[in-house]
């Protein structure tokens, strides 16, 4: 390993990506979003007309994707597939499912394992996902494995969806995200568990400064 990685792992809604994002910029170190990357996955294969149950051809997908991502002059994320912005699609509910379908095919785990490991650079690399601290960076510095009731990561979520102008209900979100965790957590490989050596963080109740500033000392405390 070149540089320390932080491994922030979790449920969907757990408030993974807010939290692996204030800690990087804290820190300094690099960022990886590797659900975007499933996620992205899923558009490619959507893109070429690919099934989902094709393993081989979304695996040649995963590996040839051609992702780049920057920010907009406010700041805020934007990611390229290609020279298409695929910003608000990657975000979209349904790519969400989409993702976790291709998230399920061995291949495509494979195919992205490399692409993840080349994120960690000096100084260092938060990477937030399912798997980061099991298999992609099996001897992480700190090992991270935040949760929040399903309740909260619902409303989380939905809160978040409608802030980006998204029409869902919390209803049919609380229906979405269990049905991705039941798949997420029994799959056959890198299922969602946390690692061995993995601190468990409840961020329910806890504010978003509160959750960053708990990872923050557990990484100064080493
Ligand atoms: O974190 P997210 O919602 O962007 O992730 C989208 C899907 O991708 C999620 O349902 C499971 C899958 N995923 C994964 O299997 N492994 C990762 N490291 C990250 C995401």
């Amino acid at each position: 390993m070149t540089a320390p990685v932080i491994a922030i792992d979790g449920p969907s809604g757990s408030g993974k990506g807010t939290i692996a994002r204030r800690v990087a910029e804290a820190l300094g170190f690099h960022l990886l979003d590797s659900g975007a990357l499933y996620r992205l996955t899923a558009i490619s294969a959507k893109n070429n007309d690919i099934e989902l149950t094709d393993a081989a051809a979304v695996a040649s997908i995963a590996r040839n994707l051609a992702v780049r991502f920057d920010s907009k002059e406010d700041g805020s994320e934007r990611i390229w597939l290609g020279d298409e912005d695929v910003t608000r699609e990657v975000r979209m509910e349904s790519t969400g499912a989409g993702a976790s379908a291709v998230a399920a095919i061995p291949e495509v785990r494979e195919a992205l394992l490399e692409r993840q490991r080349a994120f960690a650079r000096p100084p260092g690399l938060v990477a937030d996902g399912r798997d980061m601290g099991t298999h992609v960076f099996p001897s992480a510095l700190v090992k991270i494995f935040l949760t929040a009731s399903a309740e909260e990561r619902a409303r989380r979520r939905h809160k978040q969806l409608i802030d980006k102008g998204m029409d869902v209900t919390l209803a049919a979100l609380s229906r979405d995200i269990e049905d991705r965790d039941r798949r997420d957590s029994e799959r056959s490989v890198a299922p969602l568990k946390p690692a061995k050596d993995a601190r468990i963080l409840d961020s329910s109740g806890q504010s978003i400064e509160a959750v960053t500033q708990t990872v923050l000392d557990w990484v100064r405390d080493l």
